[in-house]
């Protein structure tokens, strides 16, 4: 399997403003902390662990959103972070991020067809009737009503506003995607939708997936395998069978598996 994704020893350090910190040193956070992991194409992995751990900064690295401190990305065979434009031109087309927060993430300004109508123009050459084809073919493919076009994010239900969301990103069909908390902010009924929608573009579109959450369930209905970060480490890299079995390794794990199944019983 060619290993899309590639991590070696990654870190990232934030340095937090000066008057919080009381002595030398406080003022580092070790964001992510020497992680090197490899995602073949085509897989769907989870990257799940609490509020805190690094889970949207290791996604932002591999977008090529942030820099690392140490270490290397490589993308499908090329250093992300070498300094050609180039390579970040091409990154850009082929890794897309979905982000946690829907309303920092749609322009509010922009109608529906404007928001999908932004990357055609920017990444492809495409005439203006053959980008009003595609924004359309993708409002089906997300299983929106083509009226939505003209609508503006605000009209837009959460469930809505997400679909717009993933529309976006694949409107030029990336070769990675990687969602952060997609469903975290939706109701369980719309949040089974969504994940049904992820499922069936991961099998139309035939794409490497990496999909954030601090929920393990969810994890299990779209992922092959999962990654269970802590501290900004990987404490856990196991086939997905290992959650459904409960024999996940490492004992943070388990704790989140026990905590997932105390809210299933409820
Ligand atoms: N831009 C930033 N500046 C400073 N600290 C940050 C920044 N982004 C994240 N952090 C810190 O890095 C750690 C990991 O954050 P994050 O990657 O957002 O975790 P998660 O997505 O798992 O909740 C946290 O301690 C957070 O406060
Ligand atoms: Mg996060």
């Amino acid at each position: 399997m060619n290993q899309i994704i590639k991590l070696q020893n990654i870190i990232k350090l934030f340095h937090r403003k000066r008057w919080l910190s009381l002595n030398e040193g406080e003022g580092v956070v070790r964001a992510v902390d020497d992680v090197s992991i490899a995602i073949g194409e085509g897989e769907s992995v989870g990257l799940a662990g609490e509020s805190g751990c690094g889970k949207t900064t290791l996604g932002r690295l591999i977008a090529g959103l942030y820099e690392p401190t140490g270490g290397t990305v490589t993308i499908n065979g090329r250093n992300i972070n070498d300094g050609s434009t180039q390579v970040r031109r091409l990154l850009r087309t082929e890794c897309r991020m979905i982000f946690q927060n829907l309303d920092a993430a749609l322009n509010p300004f922009m109608t529906v067809e404007q928001i999908l109508d932004e990357p055609l123009k920017i990444h492809t050459k495409k005439s203006k009737s053959d980008r009003r084809k595609r924004i359309l073919e993708v409002l089906e493919l997300v299983n929106l009503p083509v009226a939505f076009k003209n609508e503006y994010p605000h009209t837009l239900s959460g469930g809505e506003k997400r679909r717009v969301s993933v529309a976006r990103a694949i409107v030029v069909p990336p070769k990675i995607l990687i969602a952060d908390e997609p469903v975290s902010a939706l109701d369980v009924s719309i949040r089974a939708q969504i994940i049904d929608l992820f499922q069936h573009l991961r099998e139309e579109l035939n794409l490497t997936m990496l999909f954030i959450s601090h929920d393990l369930g969810v994890l299990n209905d779209v992922c092959d395998r999962i990654l269970v970060m802590y501290n900004g480490k990987i404490v856990e890299d196991a086939p997905i069978d290992k959650l459904r079995s409960r024999t996940l390794e490492h004992p943070y794990s388990r704790r989140l598996t026990e905590s997932v199944l105390q809210i299933k019983v409820e």
